[in-house]
């Protein structure tokens, strides 16, 4: 059953860009409610972890290189139909194919610095959001 929650997180170069709030509102102005956020930093080995299911692709270690390079922000998002909506407002994972009004049309800098993440389904969103947050954080 499709739930109304999903996981995202804002990559390093785009909280480095000072991008942490231009982004959160493009989700807000969207419609999603923030349920959870914090700033961390991931170690490379947890960032492959959390990256498991690419494993092997020839970006891997480039992307958890990438991804431990400085701080982050993991969100949980609610809205209806939370993660095919929250898809369509990221934009494609190339920026060059983003469409106006995305936000990797607006922040992205290439593939792998891509500005921010967005589960791909209901039961990875779960996953993911308990990756960094507890339940008692989710509310
Ligand atoms: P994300 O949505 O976080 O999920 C997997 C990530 O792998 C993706 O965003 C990109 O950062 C990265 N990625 C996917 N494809 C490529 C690629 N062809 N080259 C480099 N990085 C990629």
């Amino acid at each position: 059953m499709a739930t109304n929650r999903t996981f995202t997180m804002i990559k390093p170069h785009a909280v480095a860009a000072n991008a942490i709030g231009g982004i959160t509102a493009m989700i807000e102005a969207a419609g999603f409610r923030v349920v959870a956020m914090k700033k961390t930093q991931l170690t490379a080995e947890q960032a492959g972890k959390f990256y498991a299911v690419h494993e092997g692709r020839p970006f891997y270690g480039e992307l958890c290189e990438m991804m431990a390079a400085g701080a982050i922000v993991p969100m949980i998002l609610e809205k209806e139909n939370a993660v095919a909506d929250f898809r369509e407002l990221i934009g494609s994972t190339d920026p060059a194919e983003a469409a106006e009004g995305t936000i990797r049309k607006n922040y992205a800098l290439s593939k792998g610095e891509n500005a921010i993440h967005g589960s791909d389904s209901d039961e990875n969103a779960a996953i993911e959001a308990a990756f960094f947050f507890s339940e008692r954080e989710m509310y």
